[in-house]
């Protein structure tokens, strides 16, 4: 794990200026469930402050995809935890992440101590040394305020009702031109959360200091706004 996954590079001619963040690191933690919209509202945050972003979830899911392609016991931890500690984040960048098996596997993956032990340190090198020029960061994920940045300077836990999640993911999956029902995407919705929220390492759920931002009656742009009006209170934007 040594080299940056993605980063948005920065857009805008924000100014993070000298107000001060105390000492806390100049990065946005977003937690949530499947489909909550962190992704969404994390590109979007990094690309109007001018951050870097980092889908953690990515690594997770890359992670399960190169054990499911290598034909790997998804329950055999000590060969998951190799494969975590043996891959470069390169080969976490890949085609197939968004599919629905995937997710599922990366969330029977992500279960696994020694494996989220081996993504951690990349994911904590990419807060403290942004890409060149990059004057911040966003993470998203399930732990990036409790675990991998409790540090950050604004913590966010978007969250939205399971029939508001599901409905988004599904509209996504059917844009891909994938045949997945809704029925089945609020299925794997609940599974993967209760998987995600009573694992033992690092379950989903949010930081003492994050803030929660209930997206069920908002759309895209309004959950974008809300997030980024926190940030400028919290940067000074
Ligand atoms: O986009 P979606 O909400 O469906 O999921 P994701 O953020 O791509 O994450 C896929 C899976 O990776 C999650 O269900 C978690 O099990 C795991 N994950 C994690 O454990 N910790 C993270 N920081 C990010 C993802």
């Amino acid at each position: 794990m040594s080299k940056a996954t993605q980063s948005s590079a920065p857009a805008s001619t924000y100014d993070p200026g000298s107000l001060p963040i105390g000492d806390k690191l100049r990065a946005i933690a977003i937690d949530g469930p499947v489909a909550s919209g962190k992704g969404t509202i994390g590109r979007r945050l990094a690309q109007s402050l001018g951050f870097a972003y980092l889908d953690t979830g990515s690594l997770y899911r890359g992670l399960g995809a190169i054990a499911m392609e290598q034909g790997l016991d998804l329950k055999n931890e000590n060969a998951i935890s190799d494969l975590a500690a043996r891959c470069s984040a390169q080969a976490f960048q890949r085609d197939d992440l968004r599919k629905e098996a995937v997710g599922e596997a990366a969330s029977v993956v992500a279960a696994m101590p020694q494996a989220r032990q081996a993504l951690v340190a990349f994911q904590r090198r990419f807060a403290e040394a942004p890409p060149e020029g990059c004057r911040g960061v966003v993470l998203d994920g399930r732990d990036i305020g409790t675990v991998i940045l409790p540090d950050a300077a604004l913590k966010l836990f978007v969250t939205a009702n399971e029939e508001a999640r599901a409905m988004r993911r599904f509209q996504e999956l059917q844009n891909r031109g994938d045949s997945a029902t809704y029925a089945r995407v609020l299925s794997d919705l609940k599974d993967r959360d209760e998987r995600d929220r009573t694992r033992a390492t690092a379950p989903l759920k949010p930081a003492e200091d994050a803030i929660l931002l209930d997206t069920s009656e908002m759309d895209a742009d309004q959950a974008f706004k809300r997030a980024f009006d926190l940030a400028s209170q919290t940067f000074g934007a």
